[in-house]
């Protein structure tokens, strides 16, 4: 992989939004945490618009810290950089050196993958071109797309593609790949896309998009451990912001704006006990929320930049200390 002079190929996604949202918390300074550098986008932004913020930045991918850490060259003394899945979070804080009492005023996730990873046809994200089976986030991590296909039973690999895919041939494309492994394992992405041609109904492919899409986010998602990693990561993240602190968090498919929207909804949640009929003191929600809804991309954006087509970005403030 050539790393050197990337070119310019990432847009972050709701830019402005974010630091609408973000921009009030870190105006006299402290530490944001972008707990999904990637290529340092949003990251570049907010210390150049923040010059007393200190970043720390975390990526589960290498490359992408590599990348990040080149773009942001020019703020070095003031940016910390951790490999690490955001789950993480409390040991990154630690290890960057944030003892307890400093205060953390701003998170951002922005989930899935990057523009980069898609875009480098060897990693196997894309269903689009014919590349090894791998879909690891974490170049440095076991677990392969390939393994995913040659050694999970019947029943699990169709669990994976019902739950993460939303596929309603889970079954029937599980019975086709252990079929196919029995003969030869897969190891390339065209082999796959070929058996979902098989497996899906015509009709089906007519309307339901490309054959390939659900299942090669079904795979992604149980490569990466992706919604196993945000349930831990969002309670560590809303545990490390101080009162008047905010959380951006910007999903891009429905599970995860599930699981955003869930956590933020019982943390913003008066802990008083329902049956009485005034707060306790200390007993009101933690947090606030100051998104209405999920916000979207607008027409114009995602004209500029399709990949914010599916975003939903959700946000809270911390009001009030940890009871
Ligand atoms: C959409 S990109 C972020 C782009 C970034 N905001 C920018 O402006 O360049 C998402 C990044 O999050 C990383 N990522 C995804 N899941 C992660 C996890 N569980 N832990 C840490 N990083 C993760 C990916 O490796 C990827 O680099």
């Amino acid at each position: 992989m050539n790393h050197a002079n990337p070119p310019p190929r990432h847009v972050p996604v709701l830019l402005r939004r974010a630091d609408e949202i973000l921009g009030p918390a870190l105006a006299s300074g402290g530490v944001l945490v972008d707990a999904t550098l990637g290529l340092g986008g949003h990251a570049e932004h907010f210390l150049r618009t923040y010059p007393s913020i200190r970043l720390i930045g975390l990526d589960r991918d290498t490359a992408a810290l590599e990348l990040a850490g080149e773009r942001l060259r020019p703020f070095e003394d003031r940016i910390t950089l951790v490999h690490t899945r955001y789950d993480g979070i409390a040991d990154a804080l630690a290890t960057a050196g944030l003892s307890p009492t400093d205060s953390v005023r701003a998170i951002l996730m922005d989930l899935g993958v990057s523009s980069m990873q898609l875009d480098e046809a060897e990693r196997g994200f894309a269903y689009s071109v014919d590349a090894p089976l791998d879909m690891r986030m974490d170049p440095t991590a076991e677990l392969t797309a390939a393994d995913v296909l040659n050694t999970y039973s019947h029943g699990e690999l169709a669990r994976v593609l019902k739950t993460y895919g939303e596929e309603r041939f889970a079954g029937r494309i599980a019975s086709k790949v252990l079929e196919r492994r029995q003969q030869r394992p897969f190891s390339t992405s065209a082999e796959l896309v070929e058996l979902l041609y098989d497996a899906i109904p015509a009709a089906t492919r007519r309307t339901g998009g490309h054959p390939a899409k659900r299942t090669f986010q079904a795979l992604r998602v149980e490569v990466n451990r992706e919604l196993e990693s945000l349930e831990a990561a969002l309670p560590a993240a809303l545990d490390a912001l101080e009162v008047g602190g905010r959380i951006v968090v910007m999903s891009y498919q429905s599970l995860e704006d599930k699981v955003v929207k869930q956590m933020f909804a019982q943390r913003s949640a008066s802990r008083t006990p329902m049956d009485l009929p005034v707060e306790l003191p200390g007993m009101g929600p933690e947090f606030t929320v100051l998104t209405r809804g999920a916000e979207k991309a607008s027409a114009q954006e995602i004209e500029d930049n399709p990949r914010a087509a599916p975003v939903r970005m959700r946000a809270v403030e911390r009001i009030q200390e940890a009871g």
